[in-house]
């Protein structure tokens, strides 16, 4: 086997074996094929794409490249989102799904450019230690169903090295290298269940419904045909999750709903999510296991399953019933109205990166965030807003100039009628 052969039938759209898939992958983690005829053979699969059989075996080569986590729990379901702005589904959908006797064991990663991070929100509660050990990580599951950790041993390091290619070499956007991307990760934390929710929009990697759509599917196949209850659920990233963009102000948003103090697209899409885990996990029909998400809700079992999670992670449990515990910004900035106008839509890419410039976010792995920066969105789309109403309010401690942020927030914002708001 060589390279320039391989390189050469996936640009002619001939399928390749799974011999010469695992050889690329494993040669390519291993240092022996160069970047440069990497990078060829993933803009060949960029613009005439992989077989479903050829991204069933590079997902797979994907996840043997490095560990398979084997925790000593027997039941285990996942949750992934493709990436979103405001997406704090999984600070709520963990609690719920434990609630109702399903453990959640979840490695997630810190954010980066307009996306948010798991691991950046839940660092935002006092204490919080995202880097336990597997032993510790299988301590709190067994103790309360559900714990969140950043990444740990050797998963997928062919995806690290690839990743960091198709980021450098104009390959991110192609529907079977991100499925088998995302998924090669899934399957190396090794749960029997995974609802994927795969987004579509402004805020999220594929803009279209219809090219989520196929992602979904695609992903689906490849969790089943590795032998996984699988399932995705395709969502709206037109408008941010919920009210809150940032980490603190995520993490005080999703207490307030494990409260039961909010409704709306963000409990919706929660319920609907757990539901699906639930559902996989064998706790009954669709709507038996809506029925039980709701209830883990309104009992407050779901909130005592986050409390306990933060406490065991050393993290101040206190939040849970005073979010002011939480980091505090210490400016803010109102966009408001100039006229009286009606909310078309949002840009949430330019959300991502508003809240980015306040401080929630990273431009590069090495900096630093400010845990109480970011968006609260005091409108949503077709609202009718009189002159002068906050349509969105910016929050910050370090960032002291709000000039750049206010002009990104103002370019977010659609409108029915021409004129655009100010900021003051
Ligand atoms: N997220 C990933 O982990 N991989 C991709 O390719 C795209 C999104």
């Amino acid at each position: 086997m060589n390279i320039i052969d391989i390189i050469n039938k996936t640009k002619k759209a001939q399928e390749l074996t799974e011999d010469e898939i695992n050889w690329l992958v494993k040669n390519y983690t291993d240092g022996g094929i160069p970047d440069y005829q990497m990078s060829a053979w993933l803009m060949a699969v960029c613009l005439n794409g992989l077989s479903e059989k050829e991204t069933f075996a590079l997902t797979a080569a994907m996840r043997d490249s490095g560990d398979v986590l084997k925790l000593d729990i027997p039941f285990t379901a996942d949750k992934h989102s493709t990436g979103g702005v405001g997406d704090k589904t999984s600070l709520i959908i963990g609690p719920i799904v434990a609630a109702c006797g399903v453990c959640v064991a979840k490695m997630s990663g810190r954010g980066l450019g307009h996306t948010g991070g798991t691991i950046d929100k839940l660092e935002s509660i006092d204490g919080y230690r995202t880097d336990l050990s597997i032993s510790e990580f299988e301590k709190v599951l067994k103790t309360t169903g559900f714990s969140i950790i950043s990444q740990t041993g050797d998963l997928c390091p062919a995806d690290k090295k690839m990743y960091a290619l198709r980021n450098a070499t104009g390959t991110v956007d192609s529907i079977p290298l991100i499925c088998a991307s995302i998924m090669s990760k899934k399957l190396a934390m090794n749960a029997d269940v995974l609802v994927l929710d795969v987004k579509y929009g402004s805020g999220a990697f594929m803009k279209t419904k219809e090219d989520a759509e196929k992602l979904a599917s695609l992903m689906e196949k490849v969790g089943r045909s590795a032998g996984k209850k699988c399932r995705a659920i395709v969502t709206d990233m037109n408008v941010p999750l919920g009210k809150n963009i940032g980490n603190a102000l995520e993490v005080k948003e999703a207490i307030e709903l494990l409260q039961g103090k909010s409704k709306g697209k963000l409990y919706d899409t929660c319920i609907e999510l757990a539901a699906a885990m639930l559902e996989l996990s064998g706790k009954g029909t669709e709507c038996e296991c809506r029925k039980l998400a709701e209830e883990a809700v309104s009992s407050g079992k779901a909130l005592d399953i986050l409390r306990e999670t933060i406490k065991l992670h050393g993290g101040n449990e206190k939040v849970c019933d005073d979010t002011s515990l939480l980091p505090k910004p210490l400016l803010k900035y109102e966009i408001r109205a100039t006229k009286d106008m009606v909310i078309k839509g949002f840009d949430c890419e330019e959300l991502g990166m508003t809240s980015l410039l306040l401080g929630a976010g990273r431009l590069s792995k090495e900096d630093k965030l400010d845990m109480s920066a970011g968006i609260v969105m005091n409108c949503d789309i077709g609202d009718h807003v009189s002159a002068d109403s906050v349509i969105m309010t910016l929050y910050s401690t370090v960032c002291s100039d709000f000039s750049d942020a206010a002009v990104r927030a103002l370019n977010a914002v659609r409108f029915k009628i021409t004129e655009k708001p100010s900021y003051t």
